[in-house]
């Protein structure tokens, strides 16, 4: 293991604790801290002592300032996602690294760059407008049946409508039929729940209602252990239900495609005229069915909070529906819903004065770098007409989020159906925010709402 680096460059031990313990975010983002890292030292060094159920790690550079941050997502050269994957944590065996670097969130250029291109191709413009149609038309279905046509009531905002819009769209995208998306909620649960028990183990779908490939996939689901706990979701033995489901998938779209995305990517070539394997659909299918769901699942009762904390902000834009496009930037710049990534030092570097060496991991924190005062005004405050808003809640560089599009389409969908439908929107209750270092999530949002306001 690297020697650490002097004590200057080192974080104290117990902001180390409270930075990595997922319990800390059960209370709130510990805003205060990036501040002060941002003023004093925008690159420091994290030492991971063993925390609960978490095992030590070797350390890594902890990364600030919104500039900084860039630097490391452009540079794939000297910052590599896939020498250590993209977790803060290391995967556990070789092997485990092997199985996750399988995935294009966890490639580097050129390899990677072919497998972005050939998905961005399969988005066609007339494949996003159908997309585009179908969410506004899944938003406004999913706020008729919470609001019943009364004028006022209470509800869950994660449960009644953030939870299913993510589902619906992914479930388009992938070519999934619409009766077998609690698979997907199910596998994106497993997957980011592994901090949180109550997530980990939900298993809301019997299969009954889903299709012979979803019974055939449930088959393979893993049982918990005595103590509850699922396999590491992040190994392919932990996800057995997924991978077959993928598969039989693919299957079905090659004998007779859709028009949906996945279609669409399956029957595309890449310039050597060669097509996606089936194991690298397997893969993408993975990524899109986590990626794509709980991020948001947690970016909308996100939204939502900002919106009830600044009542004079919601006013507004119920007034002006035209800054609902830059309102979801700031609101997502706000409450940035994935508050890290990771890289790892291809070589020796230098990067904000401090010596970095080969190997080194460098995690970048989004949730700091979008409060950076050098770049935001006012960091702290919603503002939703922000202009210009270089928040990097969607990442940067050669990784930006292949589904940013979708999201802010999914984002003002559904915002716009609630101030038409629901009006003013306040809270019922405190939110109950998941446990985890890595999502700024939230698993409850009571709220009550009024059209009389
Ligand atoms: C508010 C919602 C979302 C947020 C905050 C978010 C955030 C991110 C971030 C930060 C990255 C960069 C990772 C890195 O640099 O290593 C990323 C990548 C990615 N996202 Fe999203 N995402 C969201 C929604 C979605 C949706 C809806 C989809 C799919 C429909 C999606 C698919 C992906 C994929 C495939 C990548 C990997 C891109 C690559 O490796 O080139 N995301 N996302």
């Amino acid at each position: 293991m690297r020697p650490p680096p002097p004590a200057a460059l080192r974080l104290d031990p117990a902001e180390c604790r409270r930075l990595l313990d997922p319990t800390t975010y059960l209370e709130g983002v510990p805003f205060e801290l990036f501040a002060k890292l941002r003023r004093e030292r925008p690159v420091i060094w994290v030492e991971e002592p063993a925390i609960g159920d978490l095992s030590a790690g070797p350390g890594f550079w902890f990364v600030t300032g919104h500039r900084d941050v860039q630097t490391v997502l452009g540079d794939p050269g000297s910052y590599s996602s896939s020498l250590g994957g993209t977790q803060t944590r290391d995967p556990s065996t070789p092997e485990a690294l092997r199985y996750v670097r399988r995935m294009m969130l966890n490639m580097d250029p050129p390899e990677h760059t072919r497998l972005r291109r050939l998905l961005t191709r399969s988005f066609t413009p007339r494949a996003v407008a159908q997309l585009e149609d179908r969410i506004r038309g899944h938003a406004r279905a999913l706020v008729a049946r919470a609001t019943g046509g009364r004028s006022a009531g209470r509800l869950d905002f994660v449960k009644d409508l953030a939870a299913d819009l993510p589902l619906l769209t992914l479930a388009e995208i992938l070519g999934v039929p619409t009766e077998d998306r609690l698979l997907l909620f199910d596998w994106s649960n497993r997957v980011i729940g592994f901090q949180d028990a109550e997530y980990a183990t939900s298993a809301v779908f019997d299969g009954g209602s889903g299709t012979a490939m979803a019974r055939e996939a449930l088959r393979r689901r893993p049982r918990p252990d005595p103590s509850g706990r699922m396999p590491d979701p992040r190994t392919r033995e932990g996800m057995p239900d997924l991978y077959h489901y993928a598969h039989l998938l693919a299957e079905s779209k090659r004998r007779t495609p859709g028009d949906d995305v996945m279609s669409i990517l399956l029957a595309e070539r890449d310039d050597e005229g060669g097509s996606l394997s089936v194991e690298e659909f397997e893969n993408m299918f993975w990524l899109f069915a986590v990626a794509g769901n709980e991020t948001l699942r947690n970016g909308l009762p996100g939204a939502a909070i900002g919106l009830m904390e600044y009542p004079a902000e919601q006013r507004r834009l119920r007034g002006q529906p035209e800054l609902l496009a830059s309102a979801m930037d700031e609101l997502l710049r706000w409450w940035t819903p994935v508050m890290t990534f990771r890289r790892t030092a291809a070589g020796d570097a230098t990067l904000a004065g401090t010596s970095i060496r080969a190997g080194d991991k460098m995690v970048v924190s989004f949730s700091s770098a979008n409060r950076d005062e050098t770049v935001f005004e006012r960091p702290d405050a919603l503002r939703l007409d922000r202009q210009p808003n270089p928040h990097l809640a969607f990442g940067y560089g050669p990784h930006y989020c292949l589904g940013a599009h979708l999201a802010r389409v999914q984002m003002r969908a559904l915002f716009a159906e609630v101030f038409e439908r629901m009006g003013t929107i306040e809270p019922d209750g405190p939110p109950a925010l998941l446990r985890s270092n890595f999502q700024r999530g939230v698993k409850r949002l009571p709220i009550r709402w009024s059209r009389g306001r």
